[in-house]
């Protein structure tokens, strides 16, 4: 898959993590990863902690590699400036990275595509709390507009719990108060436009919320995910719609749910998906017979597109 390049080709790249969204400690950790395996194939990479004034930084570097999570690295606004810099970089661009980080704006989308996601109600600020007296189906979720790794989510059982998880996810940005999918969560990894196998994640949590994906050891990961070949094909072909439909581009990660009846619901599309040893992404490119640093190597070669 990942024929063997000469690594000056890429010149002098600047591997982006840290930064200052509620996912800055996953980015360390996936800048990290990125870094040591482009110095192990023998990239002339540097790390750059992406706190204040960073971008001075970037003069002489010639391309990017966004290890960022969340607002500021994954949102587009940083796709903006190095598209003004001249710095080529990995992954989607301005639009497709802002339309994705945007959960309300990416499930609009979805809809206006007739592509299947749970229904949401928007809480924008404090003085629309009262709208949530139309809420009478539980359990709910609740979520911010534009976060990550579960960051100020809550699943909601009853109304008297709905708004202080609203108010919670109002601290982040907008509230999502979404449909609750009861059934089983993929998670579908895309490399260089190609679907990777999809992975089951399953958890004894309520959902897969921060603990579940960084710190429990009972969280369990099924690669092959154990769905039969229709439905497997079914999931992956939705997934790459949903990719391709907010005109993500280089590599990504979609989430999914399916119901107890067997329908498929998006739920995000992650265009820097977590990339440490043990981040989902790698998981499938090793199921698919390819090593961490091919991956890494893979996505690189993303920033020429
Ligand atoms: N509508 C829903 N129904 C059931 N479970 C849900 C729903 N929305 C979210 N979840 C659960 O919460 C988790 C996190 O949701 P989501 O992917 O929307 O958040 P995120 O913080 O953007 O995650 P990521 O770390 O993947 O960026 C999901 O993986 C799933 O377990
Ligand atoms: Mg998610």
């Amino acid at each position: 898959m990942n024929k063997k390049v000469d690594p000056e080709k890429y010149g002098k790249v600047a591997v982006l993590y840290g930064g200052n969204s509620a996912e800055r400690d996953i980015s360390l950790q996936s800048g990290q990863a990125v870094l040591q395996a482009l110095k192990q194939e023998g990239v002339n990479a540097e790390g750059i902690d992406c706190r204040a004034e960073f971008l001075l930084k970037l003069a002489g570097f010639d391309r990017a590699f966004i290890a960022l999570h969340g607002r500021g690295g994954e949102d587009g606004t940083l796709q903006g400036a190095l598209e003004i810099l001249g710095i080529p970089y990995t992954g989607s661009g301005v639009l497709a990275s802002a339309l994705a980080m945007d959960k309300v704006l990416c499930k609009h989308l979805w809809e206006g595509f007739g592509l299947p996601t749970p229904k949401i109600l928007v809480v924008k600020e404090h003085s629309q709390l009262s709208t949530l007296e139309e809420v009478d189906t539980f359990p709910i979720m609740v979520k911010p507009a534009r976060e990550g790794s579960s960051v100020g989510m809550s699943k909601v059982d009853a109304a008297n719990g709905l708004r202080e998880a609203v108010e919670l996810a109002l601290q982040y940005d907008a509230a999502l108060v979404e449909q609750y999918i009861q059934g089983e969560e993929y998670t579908v990894a895309i490399m260089a436009d190609k679907v990777l196998p999809p992975i089951r994640l399953e958890t004894p949590r309520d959902f897969y919320d921060y603990e579940a994906k960084y710190l429990s050891q009972e969280t369990e990961y099924k690669c092959p995910c154990g769905l039969n070949d229709n439905d497997e094909t079914e999931l992956k072909e939705l997934a790459y719609e949903a990719y391709k439909s907010v005109g993500a581009s280089g590599w990504g990660r979609v989430d999914v749910m399916r119901d107890s009846e067997g329908q498929f619901y998006l739920l995000e599309v992650n265009t820097v998906p977590g990339m440490t040893s043990h981040s989902l992404v790698p998981m499938a490119a090793k199921q698919s017979g390819v090593s961490f640093n091919q991956l890494v190597m893979e996505i690189l070669e993303s920033s020429y597109s």
